[in-house]
């Protein structure tokens, strides 16, 4: 009884703690592909990104040898990258969702059929997800990624959705394997357009930089709020991230301030329901400008920015989240006193009743030893055979009677 009560409560705790971690105020991170970026782990310990991307595995495909590149942060053609499974474990326990990018602006890849496809599935589920391979088959050690993040950009389209499909189905309900996409903003994505239409991506980060047309302009939000709007329309599965470079050099163009992002583009596209965030590219350059941070923080040093209401009803949100966290919790400490109670309460009286039988049969004991009995018989010759001139008088049980010594 008491651990079914406890279990519930639990359960139901967890699952509010659930949907606070499903805030949609989740930044995603590309990480990889830069020098003097900081380690993965310590990426991850800023506490301020929900999704990193390793970038890129940007060799595979059509008999092409797979091969990974992380600019200098490790050589792949050594053992040393595998030192890089301590870190995504890093990641992964503080909650953080760990995505191995395949594609990238530079790089030999294709997919040449459909057994090409089947083929390449087959390496990235043995070498970098949850199948079975030998360490030397594993190039980035032991750990098993969340997921692979496409970011096709240099190659003709086809089979990409026969690759999702397959990977996908490795996807089981106690280890999902997570799908992203990093389209560009022109809709529908020359590269991705097939595959993204399978619904099977759970994040769609868009590339909403070095895009012209589709992407912020001279003070003008308007081109990127209008594809904004087809692509989360056209998305009907999963969530649409607003993908940004991190700062002005990060990308050609397409770059937004933090100011206009927060006040003009934000509160607008938050109200699509598959709205989850905002992808940055990448980590150096976020640590150069701080621009993740901004966005989490800007706008309520300035009082009458719309942003700043939205901020504050959303700590509004939270705030009463976590009054339903704590009714939650004390309901379920007040079950488990009162049961505890009624339990001790149970055993007390069990003890009690012993106790009283005991009382009982001392009162016996004490009656046989100090209450003299007496037979009929001598109480009849005693009594003179109940005679009244022996009858003294009558009590609440009967006649009384005078003993003839
Ligand atoms: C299949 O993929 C492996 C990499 O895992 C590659 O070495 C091999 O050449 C591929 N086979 C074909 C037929 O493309
Ligand atoms: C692509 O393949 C060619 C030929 O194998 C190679 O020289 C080149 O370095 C590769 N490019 C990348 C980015 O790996
Ligand atoms: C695959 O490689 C062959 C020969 O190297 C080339 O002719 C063909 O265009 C490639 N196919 C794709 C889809 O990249």
């Amino acid at each position: 009884m008491i651990r079914r009560i406890l279990h519930s409560s639990l359960l139901f705790l967890l699952l509010l703690e659930n949907s606070i971690a499903d805030s949609n105020d989740d930044i995603a991170i590309y990480w990889g592909q830069n020098d003097g970026e900081g380690t993965l782990t310590e990426t991850c310990a800023t506490g301020r990104y929900s999704y990193v991307i390793l970038a890129f595995l940007n060799n595979f495909g059509n008999g092409t040898v797979p091969a990974i590149n992380l600019a200098s942060h490790c050589d792949p053609l050594t053992d040393e990258c595998k030192t890089l499974s301590t870190d995504i474990k890093n990641c992964q326990m503080q909650g953080i969702k760990v995505f191995l990018s395949i594609g990238g602006a530079d790089g030999n890849y294709s997919l040449a059929s459909s057994d090409d496809a089947k083929n390449v599935s087959d390496y990235l589920w043995n070498s970098f997800l949850g199948g079975k391979s030998s360490p030397s088959l594993r190039p980035l050690g032991d750990a098993v990624f969340d997921g692979i993040d496409f970011d096709i950009e240099i190659s003709p389209p086809q089979h990409w959705e026969e690759l999702a499909r397959y990977l996908k189905s490795h996807s089981t309900p106690a280890r999902k394997v997570y799908l992203s996409a990093a389209p560009q903003c022109p809709f529908p994505d020359a590269e991705l357009g097939n595959a993204l239409s399978t619904e099977l991506f759970d994040y769609v980060w868009v590339q909403f930089y070095n895009n012209p047309g589709c992407e912020y302009a001279d003070g003008d939000v308007n081109d990127l709020l209008n594809s904004w709007n087809q692509w989360a329309i056209s998305l009907k599965n999963g969530k649409v991230f607003l993908g940004l470079p991190a700062s002005r050099e990060a990308a050609s163009d397409g770059y937004v301030p933090v100011n206009v992002l927060v006040t003009d583009i934000l509160p607008v596209i938050k109200k699509s329901p598959n709205y989850g965030g905002v992808m940055l590219w990448t980590t150096y350059y976020d640590i150069q400008t701080g621009y993740s941070n901004s966005i989490k923080s800007f706008s309520c040093t300035q009082q009458n920015h719309n942003e700043c209401k939205g901020n504050d009803e959303h700590k509004g949100k939270k705030w009463w989240i976590w009054l339903i966290v704590g009714v939650g919790a004390a309901f379920a400490i007040i079950c488990f006193v009162l049961c505890l109670c009624c339990v001790l309460r149970r055993k007390e009286n069990s003890q009690v009743d012993g106790k009283l039988d005991k009382k009982i049969s001392l009162t016996e004991e004490r009656t046989s030893n100090e209450v003299k009995v007496f037979s009929f018989e001598s109480t009849t010759a005693a009594s003179n055979s109940f005679s009244s001139i022996n009858k003294v008088g009558e009590g609440d049980f009967g006649p009384v009677y005078k003993v003839v010594q």
